[in-house]
């Protein structure tokens, strides 16, 4: 068993590589389970591994961007190699599902260690880690003191002080879907009105850039993922974003917008039985937290206490359900085309 063991982990290794398509007798042995994966964190294989000395399954990560994913499952139909999708975002695990790609199924496991508001109710996805959608501000240009919730960055007082990261980013329109779900559509209409009208630089490409201009000043405030923040603060990204994450202040919204990557079943997956045991493991505590803990996101149950993650405030999750996220995105959508966010 040790010679195989061994030849396994360097196989393993080298199996991380992207789209590596490689056989190996091991396969046969103790099974193999693949995994499309838009979660593009290196980090990651460090679970898979844990997994794989665990069961004796040999996980093949292949990464790609999310929305390739889901392109590159309807190109593959019935001949689809794929076992589990791993995506992040609700708007995104939603849609993949919709679209018919994941297949039901129902493990007792995953009901116990998955919230109910962090599955779909047709067994189709499971969340596997939480981020939370964070407002961050730069004290020199506005009161940080007046900003508590989303809703404040409609306030006229923060006229060419907001910016926000563009339309298509599924993290915003999640926001969108989960305050159309807290607050109903007229409130909804007249904040988007109110922020959209407050924006004043082009909209951002991603939520780092955004990060860097509240910090330099050229925004006064705008909305993140928590864990970029995090990461700039670690110095994941190098010095001089850690300098420049020290100058923002992290508000985190009472009730907080909570979204969350998670996994499905493939629909077309050859390899079940051991697909739903890699799932069961990823939603374990150990696995959630593996997942979780070098992303500086927080797992399905419990925060990260990650010392950069001090300064952003307890997280109080709102109650919409990751699901309900899915069915309002296309209406938030169109509210955001309406309102002018590019
Ligand atoms: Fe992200």
């Amino acid at each position: 068993m040790i010679p195989i063991q061994r030849f396994a982990l360097s196989f393993l290794a080298g199996s991380f590589a992207i789209g590596s398509g490689l056989l190996h007798p091991i396969d046969v042995l103790a099974g193999e389970v693949r995994v499309y994966s838009g979660r593009h964190y290196a980090t990651d294989r460090q679970v898979f591994k844990k997994f794989y000395l665990e069961t004796g399954i040999v996980p093949k990560l292949i990464e790609t961007t999310d929305m390739s994913i889901i392109e590159k499952l309807k190109r593959e139909g019935k001949n689809s190699k794929a076992d589990i999708i791993l995506l992040v975002d609700a708007a995104r695990i939603n849609n993949a599902a919709k679209a018919g790609l994941l297949q039901s199924y129902r493990s007792e496991k995953l009901d116990k260690e998955v919230p109910s508001k962090y599955r779909d109710p047709k067994g189709r996805w499971y969340a596997l880690t939480r981020r939370v959608r964070i407002i961050i501000a730069n004290p020199s240009k506005v009161d940080v003191s007046q900003i508590k919730t989303y809703a404040d960055l409609a306030d006229p007082k923060l006229k060419g002080k907001v910016c926000l990261r563009k339309r298509n980013s599924p993290y915003n329109q999640s926001l969108v879907a989960d305050q159309l779900v807290l607050r109903g559509e007229v409130e909804t209409r007249k904040w988007l009105k109110g922020m959209t009208s407050n924006v004043s630089e082009p909209y951002f490409p991603g939520d780092i850039a955004l990060t860097r201009d509240v910090a330099r000043g050229t925004c006064g405030v705008g909305i993140v993922n928590h864990y970029y923040v995090a990461r700039m603060l670690a110095g994941i990204n190098g010095s001089r974003d850690e300098s420049l994450a020290r100058k923002v202040k992290v508000i985190t919204p009472n009730p907080a917008h909570v979204n969350v990557s998670a996994g499905g079943l493939a629909r077309y997956s050859k390899n079940k039985e051991e697909a739903i045991k890699l799932l069961e493991y990823l939603a374990s505590p150990d696995g959630s937290r593996g997942l979780a803990g070098p992303t500086f996101e927080h797992p399905l149950n419990g925060y990260s206490q990650a010392k950069e993650l001090r300064g952003f405030g307890s997280v109080n999750p709102d109650k919409v359900t990751i699901s309900q996220l899915g069915e309002y995105n296309a209406k938030a959508i169109r509210m955001m085309t309406r309102s002018g966010w590019e």
